[in-house]
C-alpha cells in the first residue's frame, strides 16, 4: 500500500487514480470514504461536527485504510497534523506531493465551496500552508510536482518507489 500526501489541491487524487491503474491496484479517496461513512459530505460534517469531528473521523477511516493491501490511498491535507495519524503511518510507504502555493491556490479557488478551509481566502489558506511546511517537509518521499501532470507524477512514484517490486513495502 502506498499513502499519498500533500496540501489541498495537490493532485492527490488524481494521482493515486492514475497510480492505481497502473499498478491494478485499488485507488482509495480517504475523503470520500469519510463522506460515504458518515452520509454527508466534508462541508456538512464541518457544519455540523467541527473540524475535530471531522479529524475524528479522518484517523478513524484512515485506520481502517491501514488494514488493506494493493491500495493506492490519496489523503486530505490536514492528515499529517494530527500526531496520531502520523504514528500510525510510520514505517509505511507515504509519498508527499510538493507544489508551489500559487498553483495550489489556483486550483482550490476553482472550488473553494467542496473545502471548509478554503474559505478564509488567499490569506488564511498561505498561512496554514506555511504553518504545514514541516509537516510535508518531513515525509522522506517527495515528489516535485510542479509542471507535471496526474500521469508524470503518477509514474515518477512508480519508477522511484515501486520499481523494485516490493509490493509497496517501504
Ligand atoms: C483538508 C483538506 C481536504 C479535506 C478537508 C480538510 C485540510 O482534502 O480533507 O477539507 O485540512 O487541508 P484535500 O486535501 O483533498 O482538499
Amino acid at each position: 500500500m502506498i499513502v499519498l500526501t500533500g496540501f489541498m489541491g495537490a493532485g492527490k487524487s488524481a494521482v493515486a487514480r492514475r497510480l492505481a491503474r497502473k499498478l491494478r491496484w485499488e485507488a482509495l479517496d480517504l475523503d470520500r470514504e469519510i463522506e460515504a461513512l458518515a452520509g454527508k459530505t466534508i462541508p456538512e460534517i464541518f457544519e455540523s461536527e467541527g473540524e475535530e469531528g471531522f479529524r475524528r473521523r479522518e484517523t478513524r477511516a484512515l485506520r481502517e485504510a491501514l488494514g488493506r493491501s494493493e491500495v493506492v490511498v490519496s489523503t486530505g491535507g490536514g492528515l499529517l497534523g494530527r500526531e496520531e495519524n502520523r504514528s500510525l503511518l510510520e514505517g509505511r510507504l507515504v509519498v508527499n506531493l510538493d507544489a508551489a502555493f500559487e498553483e495550489l491556490l489556483e486550483r482550490i479557488l476553482r472550488s473553494p465551496e467542496a473545502r471548509p478551509l478554503a474559505r478564509t481566502g488567499e490569506e488564511g489558506l498561505r498561512r496554514l500552508f506555511d504553518e504545514r511546511q514541516p509537516l510535508y517537509r518531513a515525509v522522506a518521499r517527495q515528489v516535485d510536482t510542479r509542471g507535471k501532470t496526474a500521469d508524470e507524477v503518477a509514474r515518477e512514484i512508480e519508477d522511484r518507489f515501486l520499481e523494485s517490486g516490493n509490493g509497496g513495502r517501504p
